[in-house]
């Protein structure tokens, strides 16, 4: 795995947003841009004051191209709108760009496969390559895979949930706030999903707040 750097546009003039979705569909920094139909690079405000990250683009997002468009996505989507974010303020994005999946066999359904660590590190310069275009001023941690990419190996999403963190980046220090991924939802058992999502609610509240 090379890793995605020698696909992203080293002159700082081609550097924006669009510039890198469209070197991003050329990327061969892994293995998982085979199989997929293609990359999935982001949606949303190219210079949002809240950028949201999640994990990888699921079957929808492959087909259509556009990230958190299938069920997750709805259940986001609302989510945000029930925190008081304004959609003009949000960019979206991924930790890894391509849909990474088991299928047992061709015409089978495809089942999402957590990307691992190797696939979140090749694909890394992307998402480090989007958010200095965009300059976010608060950045959303959608789950663990989003937190191993933005916050390191060691990051619990379970223990640093729902408090704003500083980091320092390349567009200096920035403020995260980590919450479940909105798929985790989804996966509740019937009877506490609605705590669950309602605390993806509270935790988008506190970047909402951080965004004053
Ligand atoms: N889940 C994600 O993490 N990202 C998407 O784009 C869709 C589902
Ligand atoms: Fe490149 Fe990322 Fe796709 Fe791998 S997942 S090929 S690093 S865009």
């Amino acid at each position: 795995r090379p890793g995605a750097a020698e696909w992203v546009p080293q002159d700082p003039a081609l550097r924006d947003v669009e510039d890198l979705r469209a070197a991003a569909r050329d990327c061969r920094g892994c293995e998982l841009w085979e199989p997929a139909t293609q990359v999935v690079f982001s949606a949303g405000a190219p210079s949002g004051r809240l950028a949201l990250v999640g994990e990888q683009p699921g079957d929808q997002e492959d087909r259509r191209g556009v990230p958190f468009v299938g069920p997750a996505g709805r259940l986001l989507q609302a989510a945000v709108e029930e925190a008081g974010i304004a959609r003009e303020d949000v960019y979206v994005t991924n930790a890894v760009k391509h849909f990474r999946f088991t299928q047992s066999a061709p015409g089978n359904r495809r089942v999402h496969a957590t990307p691992d660590a190797g696939h979140v590190t090749a694909c890394r310069p992307w998402l480090a390559a989007e958010l200095a275009a965009v300059d976010p001023d608060v950045v959303v941690v959608l789950g663990a895979t989003a937190g191993r990419a933005l916050l390191g190996p060691s990051f619990r999403v379970t223990k640093e949930r729902g408090r704003v963190l500083e980091r320092e980046t390349s567009r200096g220090p920035k403020r995260f706030v980590a919450t479940i991924h909105p798929s985790a939802v989804l996966r509740t058992p019937d009877d506490q999903r609605e705590e669950a999502r309602a605390g993806l609610v509270a935790d988008l509240r506190v970047a909402a707040e951080a965004l004053g």
